[in-house]
């Protein structure tokens, strides 16, 4: 399992990422990225990332930016316009969990982040890990998410005491531009398979437009298959034989949920790493694990995620020695066992995984 793991991580990471040629040319300079440690427990996996990427010589020069106390009108959010900034000029960043108070009446930080930085693709690389055993040994698969619009506009009023209603806006542009993002990818990485997700036979004009922009993108791309299949059945298909599927690409509800299902099939949000495409080359890592308060400043969450996710924005960078090395080190921790935390049924903490993944750099 381990080595066909390794050839399989290869494979999904291992290639060159569609943006790194606007950073083709990395010299020993220090990079400079935007790191948000985020809320809850995303200082202390930002603390990991930062140890891990120092102790491994990695020249990046971070940014910090913490999600403020108070709204800033400008942004309409936590957020100040000064941190978006920094992402905007960089160009590049890493993003730990950011808390969104439910029902507040302000605008979600992560929506902010999506809409203000135009990151209208969410990939994420879903592969078994070499060293985790979950129910299947072969997952290897890439959802790619719209992340802009759909079920997400943020349009919601009441029409009558009693009666609320929500938009679903579905674009022509923003559909193709995601379909073309995911044929892209699929081209680039070696893969063979696009499937879009739909209810397009419920909902007819919007899941119907967001397949019409697949089809035509499909047509350039001849040598991709490509397929439909219904968002019910594709939960079905995906828990019954994961290994069904290549590169997804779908709405953005149906990507939200997607995504997480394809995360618990190897092995549960604190693995999975994730990335957000904006236009211009921007590229924003992200963990697609929440805050955990529950746990937040107990040095108990797993530190695995970030630095995966660091991992992919050094090959975004270009970076690919220091990318395999930590990656290695990281896979070689996990696949050793010594250090499980509690989410993988150990009793390991925060910092010791860390220093573990530092011993193995
Ligand atoms: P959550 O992901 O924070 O927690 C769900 C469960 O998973 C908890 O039991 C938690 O302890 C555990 N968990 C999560 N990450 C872990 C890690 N790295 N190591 C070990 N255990 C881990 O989801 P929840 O409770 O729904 O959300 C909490 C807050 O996080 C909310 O304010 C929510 O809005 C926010 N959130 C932010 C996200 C982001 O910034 N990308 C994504 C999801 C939620």
């Amino acid at each position: 399992m381990a080595s066909s793991g390794f050839q399989l991580l290869k494979r999904t990471l291992g290639n060159r990422s569609t943006a790194a040629r606007f950073f083709s040319s990395v010299s020993s300079t220090p990079i400079r990225a935007t790191l948000f440690p985020g809320d809850g427990i995303g200082p202390e996996i930002a603390e990991s990332v930062k140890q891990i990427f120092k102790a491994a010589d990695v020249p990046i020069e971070w940014e910090e930016h913490y999600v403020g106390t108070e709204i800033d009108p400008r942004t309409q959010s936590f957020l100040t316009w000064e941190s978006l900034e920094s992402v905007r000029q960089n160009r590049v960043g890493l993003k730990g969990p950011m808390a969104t108070p439910i029902g507040k009446g302000h605008r979600s930080l992560n929506l902010t982040l999506r809409k203000e930085l135009n990151l209208y693709a969410n990939v994420r690389p879903c592969y078994s890990l070499p060293g985790y055993k979950t129910r299947y040994d072969n997952v290897n698969l890439i959802t790619i998410r719209e992340n802009t619009e759909g079920e997400y506009s943020g349009l919601e009023h009441q029409v009558v005491r009693g009666v609320v209603e929500s938009l679903k806006i579905i674009t022509r542009q923003a559909s193709l531009r995601v379909a073309e993002y995911a044929f892209h990818y699929a081209k680039e990485h070696g893969r063979e398979r696009v499937s879009a997700i739909h209810k397009a036979n419920i909902m007819q004009k919007t899941d119907g437009l967001f397949l019409k922009c697949c089809r035509e993108v499909a047509e350039k791309y001849p040598d991709i298959k490509y397929e439909e299949v219904v968002i019910d059945n594709c939960c079905m298909m995906l828990v019954k034989n994961p290994a069904l599927f290549d590169v997804l690409v779908m709405p953005n509800l149906y990507g939200d949920i997607i995504s997480d299902l394809c995360a618990g099939l190897v092995g549960g949000l604190g693995l999975t790493p994730s990335c957000n495409i904006g236009e211009g080359g921007i590229a924003l890592a992200e963990s697609i694990h929440g805050s955990a308060p529950d746990i937040a400043g107990k040095n108990l969450a797993n530190p695995t995620a970030l630095p995966m996710i660091g991992v992919s924005m050094l090959r975004h960078l270009n970076i690919h020695d220091k990318a395999d090395h930590i990656q290695n080190a990281i896979l070689n921790t996990i696949a050793e066992g010594r250090y499980p935390t509690a989410d993988l049924g150990g009793k390991a903490k925060t910092t010791e995984f860390t220093n573990a993944i530092i011993d193995h750099l």
